[in-house]
């Protein structure tokens, strides 16, 4: 990720210099950090473009800034009406000057508010992020230059109003990061030591139980899942407490599946390697966790993770199994690869257990149908509480991680009831993610509130979008540093 810092003038040097530019404004006020002689140069080559001033619209121009060739870049930002018109307009920025030969960008921050300014950082820094670690050979052209952006002249609270979102992309890298790597690297017990790494030296205390414990405490669905790998399953609870005393704390769990080959209802070849990123939900859970501690939330949060890796083999589950929850309830599992509920549903009941949360909000990449019913632009949100919907949904949309609510009802709940078991794993294919959150709400506990947002949609991105390249989308943690932010802090 490029460096993001906030100057009270336009500094020395080469850089690329960059303006936003509004819907209603007037392009020549917003020239005034340019030469007289080159402005009207600008407006012609941004009227040659087509430059329309959309929220990341960009037009490029080199000018004679004193003897030098300026590389300076129109931005649009939409309208006013445009909530996230500076984060776009920052996210184009950096996207057209990553590997521009360019190493720094200028902003010119002039009748920015601070709280604009450090959006518009907060769009370039997230757009940036990259996981290069394993190209040993990318060409000259192809590497990234840009190493910074400054955002100049802006009011003076840039910097203060900055912070969160450093907070935020802390939270964004680690989710990433998690996410991109490939399931040699991160399994449950690998998972559990990167998390460490990153939050326990922020005050965020962990705890982990391993396969004896869970044995112990009689997780039989869990482990179910976990049977078939060579690399045990892991539950891990992080616990963050930066509100008063005795609140309970707001609950996250998270689906962690390492890898998803199916189990012995294997999947096809086609594509299985993107089950690496079948940890979206944990990694999620964690970059939240990340998030807040770097800003010292005032609230308490427990961030809870499954984590499985989904294998066939000699000691695998079978179809027609029965598992035992930590619920009590049985489970017949009528396909190995409807195995995230089967992790989730023993987290939930353990983390209900033992930390008496009033809201629980689970995430997973659960179901390929969430992918049929709403592609890569919402998550699916199901819910026992209108109000928490609500709530969620209002952080969805303040922050970029956009949820639509599906219903739930006994009726698809009773496709989930077995022959032989309390319920059975899978039902049929229609309605395959509100059956899964039908499935899940029999482990919510008496007056909890509880949503379940499914994105397997929105953790990975074939194409680049307006704060991701291709890839890792780190989708989740703005929404649940938000959801934090609005409703739980003083
Ligand atoms: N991890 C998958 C869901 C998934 C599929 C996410 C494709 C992203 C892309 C999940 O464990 C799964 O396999 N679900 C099954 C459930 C079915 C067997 C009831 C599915 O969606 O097909
Ligand atoms: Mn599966
Ligand atoms: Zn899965």
């Amino acid at each position: 990720m490029i460096k993001a810092s906030f100057a009270a003038a336009r500094p020395e040097g080469a850089h690329a210099l960059a303006i936003v530019v509004g819907s209603d404004d007037l392009l020549h006020d917003r020239l005034g950090a340019l030469p007289e002689s080159a402005r009207t140069l600008v407006v012609r080559a941004a009227e040659a473009q087509r430059f329309d001033r959309e929220a990341g619209a960009v037009a490029e121009v080199f000018v004679d800034d004193g003897g030098a060739a300026r590389r300076v870049l129109l931005v649009g930002r939409g309208g006013a009406d445009e909530a996230m018109g500076f984060e776009r307009a920052g996210g184009a920025l950096a996207a057209r000057l990553m590997t521009s030969g360019e190493t720094r960008l200028v902003v010119e921050g002039s009748g920015l508010d601070a709280a604009a300014a450090a959006r518009l950082a907060f769009g370039a820094v997230a757009r940036s992020w990259r996981y290069d670690i394993y190209r040993t050979k990318l060409p000259r052209k192809q590497q990234p230059t840009l190493e910074e952006v400054v955002v100049a002249g802006a009011g003076g609270e840039a910097e203060a109003a900055f912070a969160r979102y450093a907070a935020l992309l802390a939270g964004l890298d680690l989710t990433r990061s998690l996410v991109s790597e490939p399931a040699n690297v991160i399994y449950p017990e690998s998972f559990v030591e990167r998390a460490r790494k990153a939050l326990e030296p922020l005050g965020v205390s962990f705890e982990v139980l391993d396969e004896a414990a869970m044995k112990e405490l009689g997780m039989g669905a869990l482990l179910g899942v976990g049977q078939g790998s060579t690399r045990p399953p892991r539950l891990l609870a992080m616990r963050w407490s930066g509100g008063a005393q005795g609140t309970p704390p707001v609950v996250f769990v998270g689906k962690g599946i390492t890898f998803d080959t199916g189990g012995i209802s294997i999947k096809p070849a086609a594509g299985m390697e993107a089950m690496k990123w079948d940890m979206g939900g944990a990694g999620a859970v964690a970059g939240a966790m990340m998030a807040l501690a770097t800003r010292k939330a005032k609230a308490n949060v427990v961030g809870v993770c499954a984590l499985a890796e989904n294998m066939p083999d000699g000691n695998a589950q079978r179809p027609g199994d029965i598992v035992t929850s930590l619920s009590g309830q049985t489970i017949e599992v009528i396909n190995t690869d409807a195995e995230g509920r089967l992790v989730l549903a023993d987290a939930m009941t353990w983390a209900q257990r033992t930390y008496k949360p009033k809201v629980l909000i689970d995430l997973a990449t659960l179901t390929g149908a969430m992918i049929i019913s709403l592609g890569h632009e919402y998550a699916g949100m199901f819910a026992n509480d209108d109000d928490l919907a609500a709530k969620l949904d209002a952080a969805g949309k303040a922050s970029g991680d956009k949820l639509w609510r599906l219903p739930m009802g006994e009726a698809y709940n009773k496709i989930m009831d077995s022959q032989i078991a309390d319920m059975r794993n899978a039902g049929s294919r229609e309605a395959g993610s509100i059956t899964a959150a039908c499935f899940l709400a029999r482990f919510v506990e008496d007056g909890v509130k509880w949503a379940h947002l499914d994105i397997a949609g929105t953790v990975w991105a074939d194409k680049a979008g307006t704060l991701h390249d291709k890839g890792a989308t780190g989708f989740g943690v703005a929404l649940l540093d938000r959801f934090i932010a609005d409703n739980h802090e003083s």
